[in-house]
């Protein structure tokens, strides 16, 4: 019998979109998320009210708690994660239930991976943090360049970019400022010499070609870096690159810099934590359309000889992201998921299982 899928967070930006598409797959998500009336609002509109319902407040762990069973799984699109997040791991850890999010921050990766893995390993959960857009889409382009260049690569390198034409001002969700303003501000993370090493966000920028263009990226902690050495055990440096124009890359670096003293990073993470009372939404499905995701992996040896490479394209980022986590949610409520613990998206899929699911929501290997 299929577990239930839970959706925690439905009424938000995010969380909508995965519950769009978990319906559009045909599975019956329960609603769960802080505002009862706005949940039964949207079973009514989607479903004629069929859908169950469920209130949750991250106020009141016992409330998330109550959500899933053992077998169920519970996808989270409450964030900032970093401080808001902790509740449904616990959920779904007491629970024995599998787990999805579309955490971006690396903090939180971190965390889910170093603290919560093991006792998931013990409760025998899967737990799939950051598995939308990012990091999915990176993880798939360097095992795949991993594959192609074999035992000789020890290190891969993979940078994140946007296709298309991006209307200014109105590609990003209020949710995914407030998570950026936080991650610029934090600390983060690097693997080098086979080991994960702290390393503050931006410290690296460089250029990658891909998608028929050169586009720059500054680096970024992401599951990547967890993820792929358990796959690939012969890696010894992996790095990360989010895509950004290139003079606003330099000054977000300096930001960054900025960040490490107090007084600014108190206020600007005072500043998120404003936005988040209730959703301030995202751009809707003619802004989304307009652009898509590109992602670009390349895999070199001890020496810095590129071995292997792998692009991916996509549809946009929010779209793609509420995709892949209703095709987990889906696949892993039918099927369970390979091994328990935190898991990487190759890992706990399996490459050609996620390949197959990935090629299903339009993310495609392209070169
Ligand atoms: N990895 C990726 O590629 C990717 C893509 C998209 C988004 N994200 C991340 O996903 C997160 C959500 O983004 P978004 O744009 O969807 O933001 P959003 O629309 O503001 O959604 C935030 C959600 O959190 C809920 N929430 C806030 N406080 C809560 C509490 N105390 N108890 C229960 N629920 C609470 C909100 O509930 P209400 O609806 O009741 O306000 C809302 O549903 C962000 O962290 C963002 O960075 C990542």
């Amino acid at each position: 019998v299929a577990g239930r899928i839970v959706v925690f967070g439905a009424t938000g930006f995010t969380g909508r979109l995965a519950v769009d598409a978990l319906v559009a797959r045909g599975s019956k998500p329960v609603l769960a998320g802080r505002q009862p009336d706005l949940l039964k609002q949207l079973s009514a509109e989607l479903s004629g009210g069929e859908l169950e319902t469920q209130a949750a407040d991250v106020e009141r762990p016992d409330t998330v708690r109550a959500l899933v069973e053992e077998g169920d799984v519970l996808v989270s699109a409450v964030g900032p994660f970093n401080r808001l997040g902790d509740p449904a791991l616990q959920a779904a850890v007491d629970a024995g239930a599998h787990y999805i999010d579309s955490n971006g921050e690396p903090l939180f990766i971190q965390r889910v991976f170093d603290d919560w893995g093991p006792r998931a390993e013990a409760a025998g959960c899967g737990l799939l943090t950051a598995f939308g857009h990012d990091y999915v889409s990176g993880n798939l382009a360097g095992a795949l360049a991993l594959e192609d260049a074999g035992e000789a690569a020890t290190k891969v390198s993979v940078g994140y970019s946007i296709t298309g034409s991006p209307t200014r001002g109105q590609a990003m969700s209020g949710g995914s400022v407030a998570s950026s303003a936080e991650v610029i501000y934090e600390r983060s993370f690097a693997y080098r010499d086979g080991q994960i090493v702290g390393e503050r966000p931006a410290k690296r920028v460089r250029s990658f070609e891909g998608g028929g263009k050169r586009f720059f990226g500054m680096s970024v902690g992401a599951s990547e870096h967890y993820a792929l050495p358990r796959v690939y055990p012969q890696l010894r440096d992996v790095d990360a690159y989010i895509g950004w124009a290139g003079p606003a890359l330099r000054a977000l670096q300096a930001f960054s810099l900025a960040g490490e003293l107090p007084g600014v990073r108190r206020g600007v993470v005072g500043l998120s934590a404003r936005m988040i009372k209730g959703s301030s939404g995202g751009p809707d499905a003619e802004v989304r359309a307009k652009t898509g995701s590109l992602a670009v992996a390349e895999a070199e040896d001890a020496e810095g000889n590129v071995l292997a490479r792998a692009e991916l394209e996509g549809p946009n980022g929010y779209a793609l992201t509420g995709d892949l986590m209703a095709w987990g949610a889906a696949h892993a409520a039918k099927h369970g998921v390979e091994g328990s613990g935190a898991l990487g998206p190759v890992d706990g899929f399996g490459l050609r299982t996620l390949e197959a699911g990935c090629a299903e929501v339009g993310l495609k290997r392209t070169a």
